[in-house]
């Protein structure tokens, strides 16, 4: 039996873009929330740094978006920096006011302020946070509050599989109006329509083998977007984290930058510094500069990690400013009040993603994209720390404004066939899945990752274009999975990332080619934006339906 379900708001990702954007919402429209796995699994709720927002009295807005441009590497949008900056301050006063728990500092006179720590790229201290498990801290405030809406319902262990358009259903539209997804729970695709489709699933990080990010990020929403027909940008921009620790039984644990911020120091095997021969701003100096410099002394001494040492500071600060990070570690036989610790590079943040303008619209009417899968010009070639977390509750205020706006005049979604399994069989063969799923992320972190050649990228181009010639034949052959339908996203967006990046003809920002290595003059600069072929578009959508 088919399950169709109806809504005014169809919000899809349940990170800090997700349930802010539902709670903004929740007093005026039905809302469902659909999570592929628990409902905080995403990047979100492990967030270490925290939030950037000029609230220190020297601080200002001009240097807050002069330090976002600057790290931007001259692709960031003036417009969309300051919106994104202006809107600050009030998303961390609507925080405030849900409950999450800040760190807060002693004032001189004895009052209680917000703690602000410091992270590269920003001139001042700025940036809000929970101790250092700021996305811990929020993700379970927002939590807590969306449970508590009755127009809010949430599905977890459900994966949208693709759009539901106009243009799919052979109407004279091409609104969106849904979704198919997969019920975990049953192995059955439902039907979910609204008046409004967003899509806030997080970013694309798992396309590679080391990552930062928990298994959610296989940027979904992206490619099903891309496959509904909407441009996709600045793909070639994806931001490896300097400094993930480096342990066998710990591959996907972040040592925040607000290690470095707050003192922290990277060291040689040999105990040497190095970070000042790379920039004047040694440790604090932007992402991609750190990152580069750690995987360059990395190859140069065949070494297999460098190391952060904060043992300088007293026993009581570690504890009490990194708790999570200190506790980790201990776990893992290291003290970082006494030593320092091994730490490498991973893939940690998509810069580009579904084009949108400054309230989430992509170019498919009633479609909405925010948080780490949208492109909203906000971090051109190099996201600064912890502007993520604000971009994320900036523009689901911002989305639920327009959508608002518009939910009376939108009618009611068109009915769209179920979901047609009646020509697939059960997959005798899911190791092939695997295999494939492993394949594509060892691949693109050897060919497509700090830094890369014309000959890396086309060895890569050609993989992909086998392993996406195999998904489809089991895509279609085959009862769908959620594995499958990550691996069929995640070869979908590792070709958006090699076609971006191949067409880029400079290094700039996360893009580093040993080919190109100089950047052009910043008057030249221009994002790299794809655009479906229509054609494609609707024979990807037939072939959903079936
Ligand atoms: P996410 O929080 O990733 O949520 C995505 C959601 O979408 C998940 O619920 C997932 O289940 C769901 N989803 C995905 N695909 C589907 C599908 N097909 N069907 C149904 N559901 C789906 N940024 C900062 O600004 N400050 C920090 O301190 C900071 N620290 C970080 C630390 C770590 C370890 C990591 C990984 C990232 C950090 N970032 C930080 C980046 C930031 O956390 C993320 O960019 C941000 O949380 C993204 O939020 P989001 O809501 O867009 O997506
Ligand atoms: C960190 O704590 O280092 C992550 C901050 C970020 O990604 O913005």
């Amino acid at each position: 039996m088919s399950i169709s379900h109806q809504h005014d708001v169809l919000i899809i990702g349940s990170g800090a873009a997700g349930l802010s954007l539902a709670l903004r919402l929740a007093a005026n429209g039905s809302v469902a929330i659909i999570s592929k796995g628990p409902i905080n699994n995403g990047s979100t709720h492990f967030a270490q740094g925290g939030i950037s927002a000029v609230l220190a009295e020297e601080d200002s807005f001009e240097s807050h978006i002069n330090d976002t441009m600057n790290a931007g590497a001259g692709l960031c949008q003036r417009e969309a920096v300051r919106f994104t900056i202006e809107h600050g301050p009030e998303n961390i006063r609507w925080l405030n006011q849900l409950g999450v728990p800040f760190s807060k500092d002693m004032a001189p006179n004895g009052s209680r302020l917000l703690h602000l720590t410091r992270e590269g790229g920003h001139s001042f201290r700025r940036v809000v946070h929970a101790e250092d498990a700021t996305g811990h801290a929020l993700s379970n405030t927002l939590v807590n509050h969306v449970r508590e809406h009755t127009s809010i319902d949430v599905y977890e262990d459900h994966i949208a599989v693709d759009l539901i358009t106009g243009g799919k259903l052979g109407l004279d539209h091409n609104r969106c109006v849904g979704a198919y997804v997969l019920n975990k729970n049953t192995d059955h695709v439902e039907t979910f329509l609204a008046k409004n489709i967003v899509l806030a699933t997080g970013g694309a990080s798992k396309v590679y083998l080391y990552t930062t990010n928990p298994d959610t990020s296989t940027g979904d929403g992206i490619a099903m977007a891309w496959r509904a027909g909407c441009r996709v940008g600045n793909m070639e921009f994806n931001q490896f984290h300097p400094t993930c620790l480096y342990h066998p039984e710990a591959k996907s644990f972040l040592i925040s930058e607000a290690v470095r911020g707050e003192g922290g120091k990277l060291l040689l095997p040999n105990g040497e510094r190095f970070m000042d021969r790379f920039d004047e701003r040694a440790e604090l100096a932007p992402r991609d500069i750190v990152a580069r410099a750690i995987d360059h002394e990395m190859k140069r001494l065949g070494e297999e990690c460098m190391f952060l040492d904060i043992s300088h500071r007293s026993d009581a600060f570690i504890a009490s400013h990194f708790p999570t990070i200190h506790a980790r570690c201990l776990e893992l036989g290291i003290d970082m009040t006494k030593e320092p610790i091994p730490v490498v590079p991973a893939a940690h943040y998509t810069c580009g993603g579904i084009l949108t303008d400054l309230e989430g619209h992509t170019d498919i009417e009633c479609l909405y994209a925010i948080g780490e899968t949208a492109f909203t010009h906000l971090h051109g070639a190099n996201r600064m720390a912890s502007n993520s977390l604000l971009e994320c509750l900036v523009f689901a205020e911002s989305a639920s404004k327009a959508i608002l706006q518009n939910l009376e005049q939108i009618p009611e979604p068109d009915k769209a066939p179920p979901w047609d399994e009646s020509r697939v069989t059960d997959s005798d063969e899911e190791v092939v899945v695997t295999h494939n799923w492993d394949e594509l992320r060892r691949f693109m972190w050897d060919y497509v990752g700090i830094v890369r050649t014309n000959k890396r990228l086309e060895r890569a181009m050609r993989r992909i274009h086998l392993l996406e010639h195999e998904i489809h034949e089991y895509y279609s052959n085959f009862r769908i999975s959620s594995d499958l339908i990550e691996l069929r996203n995640l070869a979908q967006v590792s070709e958006l990332i090699v076609r971006c990046a191949m067409e880029r003809k400079e290094s700039r920002g996360l893009h580093f080619s040993l080919d190109y290595p100089k950047t052009m003059d910043d008057s030249a600069a221009k994002d790299t934006v794809l655009q479906p072929e229509k054609s494609k578009a609707d024979k990807q959508q037939i072939k959903v339906i079936k």
